[in-house]
């Protein structure tokens, strides 16, 4: 692109496009500071016409339970149809969910139809059976930064419901996972959550506000979710609720009775067992439960929690599905800049550990209405300014973490919705090729996260760390391609131009512009 086209676009999107120094629009969360340049709702509405979201590709292990809820926005009542699904697995045409079980190992390429009366939507869905869970990063939500201590089986079930009502599901959030507190609270008199750990035959138990854990996840799967469950490897859990020590082969077996697909497995309390601090004694009670989990007739995904220790990036894909690389993002102390950056900035630098079923995992997204969780309270509306929500939920989506939502399922506003489900930002998270993206640039002022996506095209996150607006540019020469790129801009889902070796863009304070670039005969 010439360089006065190259201004014309730049300008004519610094006048129109609120996130990159456009003018005041409504601002939910607005820094009074800096509310010139706060964004208000980027990502546009979906269209009444079907359209297919989520991974692109979905693994499983032979012979084992299978469940995919299609994803996919549009005016209901809609119908689905799937060509080229493998021998065992049936589609509900009026819900979208397929489910089985497929015996034999291989790679099926189906393609996967959505209609209702606006038109109809196709789209390919590889299905690869085989040992790795997994292919894309999870997406879901989490219930501890809302609900802490005071989970219940009515507020997952609530969550699942919500996950449907809000349209997540639509965008592909399948998870509803049960994080601490749904054991008995070990030592606790309190008649909810104290009393007996286990039975006499060892078998763990759910406090009194989980009466019926197979129930529960019965009432998830019938929407086409999937539930997930939290247990630490020591004798007490974080919160000090029982833990899985000495009992893992049973509680593995415990969970898949339960029917969980998800295990976020922790360590606290494991300091105490462990023999030292090296990566093997790191590794051990991973080992023991990715052991055991193999065993069963269920697929779980493994989420190892114990904050990185021993560089747990190094080994964490010979034990689990993804591990968190740092400490509790909610416990994290804001700088210059809110807590998720410096979280964001040493999960990046993990980026060549990160593939399919195997993925860095830099804790929840924390935005809408949150608990803080130095006093584990009720919920408060999120103090991140517009810019930062967009920022945060590019950083992940770019650093092919899981995406969790862990903010209340309740009290899901218009804002919060748009940030957590625009599909262009989303289809870089589910990418199948896998990759993270590398850290392309790194400065006190800015960061410019590049990644590599499966048709060959670049994501590009361009960062704005400081306290004004800004101008960042990347070049061609700094992430390897070449040529004349078209850029897309993701959050608007909008065609920015054509543009030869370099682009730039203005971003807000703590804002980011987020682009797609691809070689422009590509499109
Ligand atoms: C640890 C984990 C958190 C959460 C709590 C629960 O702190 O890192 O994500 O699971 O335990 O007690």
């Amino acid at each position: 692109m010439k360089f006065r086209t190259c201004l014309l676009v730049i300008l004519t999107l610094l006048l129109t496009a609120p996130g990159i120094l456009g003018p005041a629009s409504t601002s939910p969360r607005a820094d009074p500071a800096s509310s010139t340049d706060e964004p208000g709702i980027l990502t546009p509405p979906a269209g009444d016409h079907p359209r297919i979201n989520g991974p692109r590709i979905y693994g499983a292990r032979p012979g084992k339970p299978f469940l995919f809820r299609i994803p996919a926005t549009g005016q209901r009542p809609m119908t689905f149809a799937a060509s080229g699904l493998p021998q065992g697995l049936s589609l509900d045409p009026q819900t979208g969910i397929i489910s089985g079980q497929v015996a034999t190992p291989g790679t099926y390429s189906s393609t996967l139809t959505a209609e209702n009366s606006f038109g109809k939507a196709s789209r390919e869905f590889r299905i690869v059976i085989g040992q790795t869970l997994a292919l894309t990063p999870p997406m879901g939500w989490n219930s501890w930064y809302i609900h802490y201590h005071r989970v219940s089986d009515t507020v997952m079930r609530q969550a699942a419901e919500q996950m449907i009502a809000t349209g997540m599901a639509d965008y592909g959030y399948s998870y509803v996972n049960i994080d601490d507190c749904w054991m008995v609270k070990v030592n606790s008199d309190d008649p909810e959550i104290g009393g007996l750990t286990r039975d006499a035959d060892g078998r763990l138990l759910s406090n009194k506000r989980f009466p019926d854990m197979k129930a529960m996840t019965d009432f998830i799967h019938a929407k086409g979710l999937k539930a997930g469950i939290y247990i630490s490897p020591g004798p007490e859990t974080c919160a000090g609720y029982a833990g899985s020590y000495s009992h893992e082969a049973q509680d593995a077996r415990t969970f898949a009775d339960w029917g969980f697909d998800f295990l976020k497995y922790d360590w606290c309390s494991y300091s105490t067992k462990a023999a030292g601090k090296t990566v093997d004694d790191y590794k051990k009670p991973y080992t023991q439960m990715w052991n055991e989990l193999q065993k069963l007739d269920r697929d779980i995904v493994l989420n190892l929690c114990q904050y990185g220790m021993g560089d747990v990036w190094k080994w964490g894909a010979e034990v689990g599905h993804c591990w968190r690389t740092t400490g509790d993002l909610g416990l994290e102390r804001a700088t210059s800049l809110p807590g998720f950056y410096s979280i964001g900035f040493s999960n990046a630098t993990h980026w060549n550990h990160a593939r399919p079923g195997a993925w860095n995992d830099p804790d929840y997204i924390l935005i809408g209405w949150v608990g803080d969780a130095h006093k584990q309270g009720e919920g408060t509306a999120t103090s991140l300014t517009p810019n930062e929500q967009y920022s945060y939920m590019s950083m992940w989506s770019l650093m092919a973490s899981p995406l969790i939502f862990s903010g209340d399922m309740a009290r899901l506003d218009p804002f919060t919705l748009n940030v957590l489900c625009n599909h262009e930002v989303i289809e870089v998270n589910q990418d199948p090729l896998g990759r993270q993206a590398r850290i392309t640039r790194q400065t006190p002022d800015q960061l410019v996260l590049t990644k590599e996506l499966e048709d060959g095209s670049v994501a590009v996150g361009l960062f704005n760390l400081s306290d004004k607006p800004a101008q960042l540019t990347v070049s061609w020469a700094d992430i390897g391609i070449s040529g004349s790129q078209s850029v897309r801009d993701l959050w608007r889902q909008k065609e920015i131009g054509r543009f030869e070796r370099t682009f730039t863009a203005t971003c807000g304070r703590h804002g980011v512009v987020f682009v797609r670039l691809a070689s422009y005969s590509e499109r």
